[in-house]
């Protein structure tokens, strides 16, 4: 009779906002180079993960609309890690309770896959360094590397190539997200239509970071995607940036692939003062800070 003792841990999945993002341009592969600065939030998605006999990785998702099985960003995640480490499948159960919005350029499928794999290194290949984690998170999904490392990071290629940067100094972030979706293939195809492109200074942001300098990070927040809106899209965003600006944010801008929009504010209580009023309009509004990343 088997007698084992089967391992259950819980831990946070935190999203990411971009600080910049960039499109370089469309690659042969059919994904596009980006240049981006991304940042982890302390909004964040609860796995857990329990070891069960036999060799299935099981997902459930406390939101019926997100997909439980190999659509799932966790399950790829895991199944990658004992398809690339060669360490003997184990059955997993692979509880999300979700808190950051889908689809909202927040990361949140990626932050459930960067969390899995976080916890399959622990428990069956200690020794394994953060990058050659990241490279197997990146079979998953092009922003899983960045959610392996967390805190901030300059990420090049397809999001794959990562050089970490000291986090965002102490503030606010407040986050909104629009009702409406933006789908990111879609916006990738749009933004080919786009030229020339106002693009962010990643060198500056990147220098204000080391500096410890947020009104230089809010100086050069940018995010190309914003050209690829509709009219109607882009004065929602504009809608949101405007109360967050007028509201004390230092500036503000659109994460990812959109739609959520977030501030950056030096001071809690204007971010709970613009919070509030975004929620007369939005059910979806969160109050956040930078996430610094976990030791490695
Ligand atoms: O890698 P991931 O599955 O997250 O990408 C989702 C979609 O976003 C891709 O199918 C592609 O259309 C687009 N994408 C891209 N270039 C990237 C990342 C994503 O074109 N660097």
């Amino acid at each position: 009779m088997e007698n084992r003792v089967f391992r259950s841990v819980t831990l946070p999945a935190y999203a990411k906002v971009n600080l910049t993002l960039d499109v370089l341009g469309k690659r042969p592969d059919g994904y596009h180079d980006l240049r981006m600065v991304m940042q982890s939030v302390s909004l964040a998605d609860i796995i857990a993960v329990t070891e069960q006999s036999g060799e299935k990785i099981a997902v459930r998702c406390d939101r019926a609309d997100l997909p439980s099985g190999p659509t799932n960003i966790a399950w790829r995640a895991a199944d990658a890690f004992f398809a690339a480490t060669g360490v003997p499948r184990h059955g997993l159960d692979i509880a999300i309770e979700k808190h950051i919005p889908a689809q909202a350029g927040m990361g949140g499928g990626s932050a459930d896959g960067g969390a899995v794999l976080r916890v399959l290194r622990d428990w069956y290949a200690p020794s394994m360094p953060d990058a050659a984690l990241a490279r197997i998170g990146a079979t998953a999904g092009s922003d899983v590397p960045f959610c392996v490392l967390g805190g901030a990071a300059l990420a090049e290629g397809r999001g794959e190539v990562l050089t970490p940067l000291p986090a965002l100094p102490d503030c606010v972030i407040l986050l909104c997200k629009p009702d409406f979706g933006l789908s990111t293939p879609a916006l990738f195809r749009r933004v080919d239509d786009v030229s020339p492109l106002e693009r962010p200074d990643n060198a500056a942001m990147a220098g204000a970071l080391r500096r410890r300098d947020l009104a230089a990070v809010a100086e050069n927040l940018r995010n190309v995607f914003e050209e690829a809106l509709t009219e109607e899209e882009r004065r929602e965003i504009e809608g949101i940036k405007t109360t967050m600006l007028r509201g004390g944010a230092l500036n503000a801008a659109m994460t990812g692939s959109g739609p959520t929009v977030f501030g950056l504010y030096a001071d809690l209580s204007a971010a709970r003062a613009a919070e509030e009023v975004l929620r007369r309009r939005y059910d979806q509004v969160f109050l956040a800070g930078p996430q610094s990343a976990p030791p490695s």
